[in-house]
């Protein structure tokens, strides 16, 4: 556009300076023409009348004289006339004769003897003054008339010459930049526009129409230019599948890295939106100013790493105390804050909200629904309501994000979420959503006790595809489809058909960043666990949020147990248990938590000694470093949930243990039991059972804890959370 205009202001420029010549020359001449036909008129006029008065003049008679310019000045409409004699001094005057007469001019005739002329202005315009000389018989100049005619047609002429040029200009000005604009436009920079455009669609790797490229003005470039995006797209086309082919390769551990060029070949860089509950990163406000803390759970534990590597904007509950205060206007901020690679964009919620939606529906209807934990699921009609408002409220910030993103890539986490997919789905079909649920579901009559069963499952299905952690949770979400709501169930392919829209169950058990820097061999340094009061040869580690899924109080027994039956490990083996506080306005985790404690005094009294305790309890978070340090420095790890979607706990231990020892005892209830077979696997209703796995960790040869952890940490490393995130993506950008 800048162009544009700066070639139409040159153009004009010209055609200005140009008229602007040839009206000046017009004027000049027009006014020379007009000057001689004055001049010769006003002469002529005079002397007829110098011939005429001479007589009278020569006899004296002013009044015959005065009565003949009177006479001829109303005769010849002229505006004065005056009669001088030899010195020049006026003798007689029309009436009301304009006293313009330029003495110089007078004594100039008077002296020579010949007639002269010039021009003069008043306020009643310009007016030429033509001076002719009274000669006597001797021929001397005996005197001199002045004949004074109005010239302000000259004037006239002349501003009409002007003005008429200068709208002629400004017409041909108006038509020659019209039509410079649109020839600039179309003819020109049209083509370059759009060869512009091609070139950056070929650059992108984007079809480009080769006929398309410039038009017929830049023809010889373009058909050059096809060549090149011709070569570029072959070129692209074979990195892509040598790229897929290397990516798809299962003996090469994933990474960010691979991860990155994994998203560059499937989806082209096409922008990935999270959707979840909670949040990666919390602020407080704490000593020095406002703090950021990585909140405990296997959520944000598998899905930050994720993002770090692909990008994108993660959507969640701003719960922090501090949150709002680092938000940007669009409550947005760019994390992680020492290092931002991605955009979390924060949701608030009202207390009512949060009481109904999280604490209510989420975590005492939705959670003992799905956990097979003997923990009677409460449904009220008031938590269900805020719950739908919440995922409305959800759904809502998020279409707003995609907004002019084409076929956007929308990954909704949870149970806290349900229907979430639905709402998207109805008002941007193009997007392709996946629901991943991070915790187990029940069997199709578990789930039949839940008031509002098939609301839930429509708005799950709005999903492409709904990932679970094992295939066993896959078989019971499609029995409870089968039996709640109308839909057509293809068991081939694992999918549900229902109003012409097709969602894909499958299972992607999730893990976490290995390699990452959870392999990063920080030298475990045994004072932490000196600071903790712990000096045992064999510290047992669990470490879990205080939830009652996680059979803490079940542990507690396993230890309890042990020590009567093996009471030679008295006063040389630690459970270190770290708790980390969680849904705690929820009044059945107050009174877990309550329990637990009561327990560990109970037991820490009954085998305690004066500087040794069977249990030391944490209730507090520790930092991933601090804990992957402990990790390293337990002889074993203590998994016990009564039900578990996966836990990642498992998978930590073992990515820390870079010096394959250590034993992972794991209950059979979590789905890390299904890949994890290097593990002791236990009941954990069973105190005997934990007990002897207890008892058999503690006396495992260092070969076979080598042998198991080799194949522990093998499983983590070949199914780390970058290959989980890849596979959905993959199966999402498949479904085109
Ligand atoms: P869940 O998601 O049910 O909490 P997981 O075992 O899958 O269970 O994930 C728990 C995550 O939370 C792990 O990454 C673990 O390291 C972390 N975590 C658990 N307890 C604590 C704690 N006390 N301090 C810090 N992190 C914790
Ligand atoms: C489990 C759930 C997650 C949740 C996490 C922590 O892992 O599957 O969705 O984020 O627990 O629970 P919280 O209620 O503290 O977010």
């Amino acid at each position: 556009m800048r162009q544009i205009l700066l070639i139409t202001g040159g153009v004009i420029a010209a055609i200005a300076f140009v008229i602007g010549i040839f009206t000046f020359n017009q004027v000049n001449k027009e006014e020379a023409a007009l000057t001689a036909r004055i001049q010769v008129r006003s002469q002529v006029l005079a002397e007829s009348l110098v011939e005429s008065i001479q007589p009278a003049f020569e006899a004296g008679a002013t009044s015959s004289i005065k009565r003949t310019i009177d006479k001829f000045v109303g005769d010849q409409r002229l505006s004065g006339l005056a009669v001088f004699d030899n010195t020049g001094t006026v003798i007689l005057s029309s009436d009301n004769s304009p006293d313009v007469i330029d003495a110089e001019l007078l004594a100039a005739v008077m002296g020579r003897g010949e007639p002269d002329g010039g021009f003069a202005r008043n306020e009643s315009g310009l007016l030429y003054v033509s001076v002719v000389p009274i000669i006597g018989e001797n021929q001397e100049t005996i005197g001199a008339l002045a004949s004074i005619q109005s010239a302000d047609y000259i004037d006239a002429t002349i501003g009409s010459i002007w003005r008429d040029n200068i709208i002629r200009f400004l017409l041909q000005t108006m038509l020659i930049a019209a039509a410079i604009f649109a020839l600039a436009r179309w003819v020109f920079f049209k083509p370059l526009y759009d060869l512009a455009e091609s070139m950056r669609a070929a650059r992108r790797g984007e079809a480009v129409d080769d006929d398309k490229i410039g038009g017929d003005l830049l023809l010889p470039l373009s058909s050059e230019i096809a060549k090149m995006t011709g070569s570029l797209r072959q070129a692209r086309h074979a990195a892509s599948q040598e790229a897929r082919m290397r990516l798809e390769k299962i003996d090469t551990p994933w990474t960010a890295e691979r991860l990155k060029e994994f998203i560059k070949a499937y989806v082209k860089d096409r922008p990935i939106f999270v959707v979840s509950n909670g949040e990666p990163y919390v602020n407080t406000r704490g000593k020095s100013g406002i703090e950021w803390t990585v909140p405990a759970g296997g959520l944000v534990t598998a899905l930050e790493p994720v993002m770090e590597a692909t990008g994108g904007m993660w959507i969640a509950h701003g719960a922090g105390e501090a949150d709002k205060a680092v938000v940007d206007k669009d409550d947005k901020v760019r994390v992680p804050h020492d290092e931002p690679r991605y955009i979390l964009k924060r949701v608030w919620l009202t207390d009512e909200e949060v009481a109904g939606y999280y604490n209510g529906f989420s975590n005492e209807a939705l959670w003992p629904l799905c956990h097979m934990a003997h923990v009677r699921p409460v449904f009220r009609k008031e938590d269900w309501t805020e719950y739908r408002k919440a995922n409305a409220l959800f759904a809502k910030t998020l279409l707003k994000e995609i907004q002019g993103v084409e076929r956007p890539l929308v990954f909704v986490q949870d149970y806290h979420l349900a229907l979430v997919p639905g709402i998207i789905k109805k008002s941007r079909p193009d997007a392709q959503v996946a629901i991943f649920w991070h915790i187990p579901w029940p069997s199709a009559a578990q789930f039949s006790i839940c008031p509002w069963r098939e609301e839930i499952l429509h708005g799950m299905m709005g999903a492409d595809i709904i990932g679970f952690q094992t295939q066993q949770y896959c078989n019971n979400f499609i029995d409870t489809v089968a039996s709640e709501i109308e839909a057509r169930i293809d068991l081939e392919h694992f999918s549900i058909f229902r109003e012409e829209h097709q969602t894909f169950v499958k299972p992607f058990p999730i893990s976490i960043a290995f390699p990452g820097i959870a392999e990063r061999e920080e030298k475990a340094d045994p004072a932490l666990l000196s600071r903790l009061g712990i000096h045992s040869t064999h510290v047992a580690l669990g470490v879990d949020r205080l939830d009652y899924t996680k059979g803490i109080p079940e542990r507690l027994k396993g230890i309890e147990f042990f020590f009567e039956r093996h009471p030679e490990f008295i006063g040389h083996l630690t459970l270190l248990q770290i708790a980390s506080p969680t849904r705690t306005s929820v009044g059945t985790y107050k009174k877990h938590a309550d329990a637990v404690l009561a327990e560990v005094e109970r037991i820490n009294a009954r085998f305690g000694t004066r500087d040794w305790k069977p249990i030391v309890f944490q209730h507090r978070s520790f930092s991933h470093a601090e804990l992957r340090t402990l990790y390293r420095l337990s002889s074993m790890c203590l998994i016990t949930s009564l039900h578990d979607g996966m836990n990642l706990v498992a998978k930590e231990y073992a990515a820390a243990r870079g010096d394959e020892s250590g034993v992972l005892i794991l209950s059979q209830f979590a789905g890390a039991s299904r890949s994890m077979k290097g593990a002791l696997q236990i009941n954990p209703y069973s105190a005997e059972e934990t007990a002897e796995a207890i008892f058999k960790a503690a006396s495992m040869p260092k070969t076979e804890q080598h042998r198991r952890m080799k194949a522990l940490r093998t499983s983590v490393r070949d199914y780390n959370v970058y290959r989980w995130s890849a596979e959905i993506i993959k199966a999402l950008a498949e479904l085109d």
